[in-house]
């Protein structure tokens, strides 16, 4: 795997992050993960706006370059053989940093932060979970991401640990509640409930990402003429719905058939979600134009 550091293409084993970055000791980043449809980035600009604002959450002076970022996925696509292919790459900024200065305080914006990105070919299973959905574990304690959830920081330990979690449980997801058992989102995923015909996600303002699929399936049940409220959602809520499924960058839209063991629906993906997963894929078929937005063994 070639990958981007600091201006250069290296060979992965190569490429070195310093012992004194903010990133590997405190967390101190953002990063995105943005899909490639046959070899394109999806949704560039959502994803660079939404690194843009964390970065100045968290005090960096860098900003991403469209142009800059744009080249360097190309060039990652080049050199790793990528080209037509569907892929997931990894952008990461972190703090930086240097022994004189173990835990910079001040003067954020002066230092040069590390940059970084990678790319790789996306996984065999993603295609069946689309397909047939996935089960999910409810993880109701000890599983939120920090006091920052709005921020796509580097801080996701809790999210590995419900990750490990919910694969422990037979599960491919978890979604994470609040001490009210109101559901926030998933591990790496948005979720939504379909009940009577109704869309239901959780609200930015309990504390979750606002993730840019997320965003893009509210736009596409309106077009669709479906209504959708931003409003609480409880487990229960969830294993009573009609529907349920997560939503991301990478899976699009995942079908839930079973939470915490209960089955959702009847135990098989529904229409709406069937349709929403549709209205996606032209959604990105429409923004990436020439025949790209249709992985092979997806749903069309
Ligand atoms: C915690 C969390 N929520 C939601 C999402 C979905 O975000 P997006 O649609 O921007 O990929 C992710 C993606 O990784 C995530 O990590």
């Amino acid at each position: 795997m070639i990958v981007f550091l600091n201006g250069k293409y290296l060979d992965a084993r190569e490429a070195r992050v310093g012992l004194f970055d903010g990133g590997y000791l405190y967390g101190d980043g953002v990063f995105e993960t943005i899909r490639l449809y046959a070899g394109r980035p999806f949704d560039l600009d959502g994803h660079l706006g939404r690194l843009a604002d964390n970065l100045a959450a968290l005090d960096f002076a860098w900003r991403p370059d469209r142009a800059a970022v744009t080249e360097i996925v190309a060039e990652l696509v080049r050199r790793n053989g990528l080209s037509g292919r569907d892929a997931r790459c990894r952008l990461t900024v972190s703090r930086g940093g240097s022994p004189d200065d173990p835990l910079p305080l001040a003067g954020l914006g002066s230092l040069p932060p590390t940059v970084s990105a990678w790319m790789e070919p996306l996984g065999p299973h993603l295609a069946a979970w689309q397909r047939d959905g996935v089960a999910v574990a409810v993880l109701r304690e000890g599983f939120r991401r920090g006091n920052s959830p709005g921020i796509k920081s580097l801080n996701y330990l809790p999210t590995v640990l419900a990750l490990r979690e919910a694969r422990r449980r037979g599960c491919a997801e978890a979604l994470i509640c609040d001490e009210r058992d109101r559901l926030l989102e998933g591990a790496t995923s948005n979720v939504f409930v379909v009940a009577a015909g109704r869309l239901a996600t959780p609200p930015l303002s309990r504390g979750l990402l606002g993730g840019r699929t997320r965003a893009l399936v509210i736009e596409a049940a309106a077009r669709l003429g479906l209504p959708c409220d931003e409003t609480d959602v409880t487990v229960a809520d969830a294993a009573g719905a009609d529907e349920v499924f997560l939503c991301g960058s990478v899976k699009e839209i995942v079908p839930v058939t079973a939470v915490d063991g209960v089955p959702v629906g009847g135990g098989a993906p529904g229409p709406v979600t069937r349709r929403l997963q549709e209205a996606y894929r032209r959604g990105v078929r429409d923004s990436l134009g020439g025949g790209a937005g249709g992985p092979a063994g997806a749903p069309a």
